[in-house]
């Protein structure tokens, strides 16, 4: 017998990692896809990424396909990637620079603000104004896009007005990008986002990232009466003083956080050494120990911004088990590779890290992936991150049936 979604949720154990059918059921990933990516505000690019009027960059999210493109104004806008003619996409790389965005079919040809410039042949009725380019909601938040594919979006203003203060010190109006990687990690996006969410496995699995992130848990979190320790609150306090917006802030009830997070005792950035990335800063944090402001918003972000340098990761579920996790390096738009900054030294860390965690979530949706499976306990101290993602997950995915459910009864 195949339980429902609402089923399975109705007999989930809070505390406990969800049942196997929300790693490996193709219902369940296509109803996360239906009620969380098609819905909410996702993390796209850093607006760094594209640097001249006509840089574009192609993002798919399970059914989508968009264009982000930088119109001869400088504006960003999105596009969904398919011609106003008979359907076909328009870009078919992952990036790149085009003067107008060209059909290849039949040449169809659009402004780079979407509106439709010439077709060919289409009769004295056709009317170019009705058949511009369908626009995606994007908003550019400090040097971060986001956008929306749903008709209506949901209200993006908490998000924007609790992360603007601490976002804007970090001035990505002036980053450029340094690298960016994409992989795949052939696992449930559920199961990558749990992983990213505790760092009880860091330890044993990252050498490299424990050069510089702190398991110290005095320091590395709330504790979980939610109180904060006086170390971590002297931290706040000291970065807070500096001009850099630090304490704990959740909001959307509970879909993203910030929060900036000492490093370890004399790191200052993430590399092998614990020594800056970069000798050009990027932004206004003056307090060169002041660590990482670690922001999430779900489904789609996490992100570390450092004094010296700046990270984005995008998740994006591929199929139920297979996951793409991308990121960028950013650094000031005017540091120079070789002279201000080695890209080895910036990458290694967060490349290694990234390889590491892909190898533990594969292993983590292999296991899973036995009928013998059954969901365990978190760790009350070490994983009240993961559980608060599950909670969050676990209530989406309850409002999105609720409807359902009501009509049913
Ligand atoms: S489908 Fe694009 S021009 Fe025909
Ligand atoms: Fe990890």
């Amino acid at each position: 017998m195949t339980l429902s979604l609402s089923d399975l949720l109705a007999r989930r154990k809070p505390g406990y990692a969800l049942e196997g059918a929300f790693y490996r059921d193709a219902d369940i990933f296509q109803q996360d896809m239906d009620a969380i990516f098609y819905k909410s505000w996702l993390f796209a690019i850093p607006a760094a990424e594209l640097t001249k009027p006509g840089a574009y960059s192609r993002v798919k999210i399970g059914a989508y396909d968009v264009i982000l493109v930088k119109g001869a104004d400088g504006e960003i806008r999105g596009f969904h990637n398919s011609c106003r003619h008979r359907g076909s996409i328009l870009c078919k790389s992952r990036g790149g620079q085009v003067a107008k965005l060209v059909c290849a079919y039949h040449q169809w040809t659009y402004e780079l603000d979407g509106s439709l410039l010439w077709a060919r042949e289409m009769g004295p009725d056709f009317d170019p104004s009705q058949h511009s380019l369908r626009p995606v909601h994007l908003r550019n938040l400090a040097g971060l896009i986001y956008i929306c594919l749903a008709d209506e979006a949901p209200d993006f203003e908490p998000f924007a007005s609790l992360g603007h203060p601490y976002l804007d010190v970090h001035d990505l109006s002036s980053a450029k990008v340094a690298h960016q990687s994409s992989i795949i990690e052939k696992a449930n996006w559920k199961l990558v986002w749990e992983n990213n969410r505790e760092c009880y496995h860091c330890a044993g699995s990252h050498p490299a990232l424990c050069n510089s992130f702190s398991l110290d848990p005095e320091i590395a979190g709330v504790n979980p009466d939610g109180s904060i320790s006086p170390k971590l609150q002297a931290h706040f306090d000291r970065c807070e003083a500096a001009g850099a917006p630090a304490q704990f802030a959740l909001g959307g009830a509970g879909q993203f956080r910030f929060a900036r997070m000492p490093l370890q005792e004399r790191a200052v950035s993430y590399t092998m050494d614990g020594k800056v990335a970069s000798h050009r800063p990027l932004g206004r944090v003056g307090l060169p120990d002041a660590g990482s402001l670690l922001v999430f918003h779900y489904p789609s972000t996490w992100n570390h911004f450092l004094p010296d340098i700046s990270l984005t990761f995008r998740v994006t579920p591929i199929s139920t088990q297979e996951t793409e996790v991308t990121t960028t390096w950013l650094v000031h738009k005017d540091a120079v590779e070789g002279v201000d900054y080695d890209l080895k030294r910036l990458t290694e860390v967060w490349l290694h890290t990234n390889d590491e965690d892909r190898e533990i979530v594969e292993a983590n949706q292999q296991g899973i992936n036995s009928p013998a499976y059954i969901p365990g306990p978190y760790s009350p101290v070490e994983e009240s991150g993961v559980t608060q993602f599950v909670d969050w997950y676990a209530q989406t995915m309850q409002d999105y049936i609720a409807p359902n459910t009501m009509a049913a009864e």
